[in-house]
């Protein structure tokens, strides 16, 4: 009989139970077992003392790029898988932009079969039109059947407004969303940072945050006429946010995710300033710092505070990592040839609670936005997840709110190590991740666990 695991004396925070509170967990079988006051457990069991440390339901993401097959130089389904449990997440979603695209059940399968023995449930989602085109859908039936929790052509919005018509009919039959990269293409054009007096000043082109908008309200549009259920990716501006709770109040079906890159990070990052209260620290005003750039761009600091409000208010439903690695030679080019995206998955949990140490989102609703919230975006999976419930997925994240550390991209996991947050001072850390009741990445001192 495999151990039992006992985890005592954290502060549970569970919101959709409405826990919050110092309890113990008792995890057998890769299911949770009980949850209570004192469980006075001793055979067969090893057993964590957690007190000081925070306990939530292992978190999920719905967005990130693990880059398998075509792109193994950037990401890998096994590297990928590492960094999710260092950033205590246990469930990811894997976006189809690989190379074949991930369009049909078989490669939906390989992705499948990738996972396995991994120390994390890995969700592929399909992409929405054959080799992300825009021009004809693909059979999404065979790729739900086969295991699909969703449809994208992300790193392209579905611009042509019929197909996406099309594309929410059958996705709506089938109960998964469409999720959108809202852009409009010919306002896009060659941009490569947010418009502005940064993008003015360094002399590239921007984009504005029309591009991002005019389909957001495209698609909020189509979900009215169809009643299909648009997922919008990556949200970046204030005027989105605002057409978003607006078509809320009237019972569209939306649902919208931010990262936590646009949550915390503004436009200056870009001259290497980091974060709103953050210095400059590059005193080279030409300098520009590739790793910031990022689709969609970083905004401005009204962008960023819509988004915290959005979030908080529940308009934004999660929050997604749109986890993106990139080779160092991708990014360390000039800007108009570098790529566009930021390894994400080991700093999120700390970028998110940056905002709770400011006061800015409350950390309940922080939890929630990487565990219920997503669970519930899931309706194509089976997995009992997303919250800490006798019966569910012994899944389990437990981090320490205040351990100072700082970013050092050489440690990373993830192949990808293009972060503009190198360097910077977090406050929080993933101490234990477990999955399906068995410890995959551990942090915690020896003298906590009695076997
Ligand atoms: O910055 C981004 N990188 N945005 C996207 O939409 C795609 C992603 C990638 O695949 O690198």
């Amino acid at each position: 009989m495999t151990k039992r695991l006992l985890i005592k004396g954290a502060r549970v925070l569970c919101p959709a139970n409405r826990i919050d509170s110092t309890m113990d967990i008792l995890l057998e079988s890769e299911k949770i077992k009980d949850i209570g006051l004192n469980l006075n457990v001793t055979e067969n069991v090893m057993t964590i003392d957690a007190s000081g440390l925070m306990l939530a339901p292992g978190f999920i993401d719905l967005h990130c790029h693990l880059r398998e097959p075509g792109f193994e130089h950037k990401e890998t389904v096994k590297s990928g898988s590492a960094a999710a449990i260092k950033g205590g997440f246990t469930t990811i979603c894997a976006m189809p932009n690989t190379d074949p695209v991930t369009d049909d059940a078989t490669s939906i399968q390989f992705l499948i079969d990738k996972a396995k023995g991994q120390p994390v449930r890995v969700l592929p989602i399909g992409s929405a039109t054959k080799n992300s085109e825009g021009k004809e859908l693909t059979e999404m039936a065979e790729m739900v059947e086969v295991g699909a929790v969703a449809f994208s052509d992300d790193g392209h919005p579905i611009a042509n407004d019929m197909l996406m018509r099309h594309a929410l009919e059958y996705s709506s039959a089938l109960g998964v969303p469409i999720i959108d990269h809202c852009e409009v293409p010919s306002l896009f054009t060659n941009g490569q940072i947010n418009e502005g007096w940064i993008a003015s000043r360094l002399g590239l082109q921007g984009i504005p945050s029309a591009a991002e908008e005019q389909m957001v309200d495209r698609n909020i549009g189509l979900a009215k006429l169809t009643g299909g259920w648009v997922h919008l990716a990556h949200v970046s501006t204030k005027g989105s946010v605002e057409s978003i709770r607006n078509a809320k109040e009237l019972g569209i079906n939306i649902t919208a995710e931010v990262t936590p890159h646009h949550l915390t990070l503004t436009e200056d990052a870009i001259l290497h300033g980091i974060n709103q209260e953050g210095a400059y620290k590059a005193l080279n005003e030409n300098a520009y710092n590739t790793m910031a750039k990022v689709n969609p761009p970083l905004r401005t600091q009204a962008d960023v505070e819509a988004l915290i409000e959005g979030l908080s208010d529940g308009t934004i439903d999660i929050i997604a990592t749109d986890h993106a690695p990139h080779a160092s030679i991708e990014k360390l080019c000039p800007m108009q040839e570098a790529a566009f995206g930021i390894s994400n998955l080991e700093t999120t949990l700390a970028s998110a609670l940056s905002l709770v140490h400011n006061k800015k989102l409350s950390l309940n609703r922080m939890i929630e936005s990487v565990t219920s919230s997503p669970a519930a975006l899931l309706k194509a999976s089976n997995n009992k997840i997303g919250q800490l419930t006798k019966g569910f997925s012994a899944d389990l994240t437990l981090f320490d709110l205040d351990a100072d550390w700082i970013v050092d991209v050489d440690q990373f996991v993830s192949k990808g190590k293009n972060s503009p947050l190198n360097g910077e001072k977090m406050k929080g850390k993933v101490v234990l991740t477990v999955y399906k009741g068995q410890i995959v990445y551990s942090n915690i001192s020896k003298d906590l666990v009695s076997k």
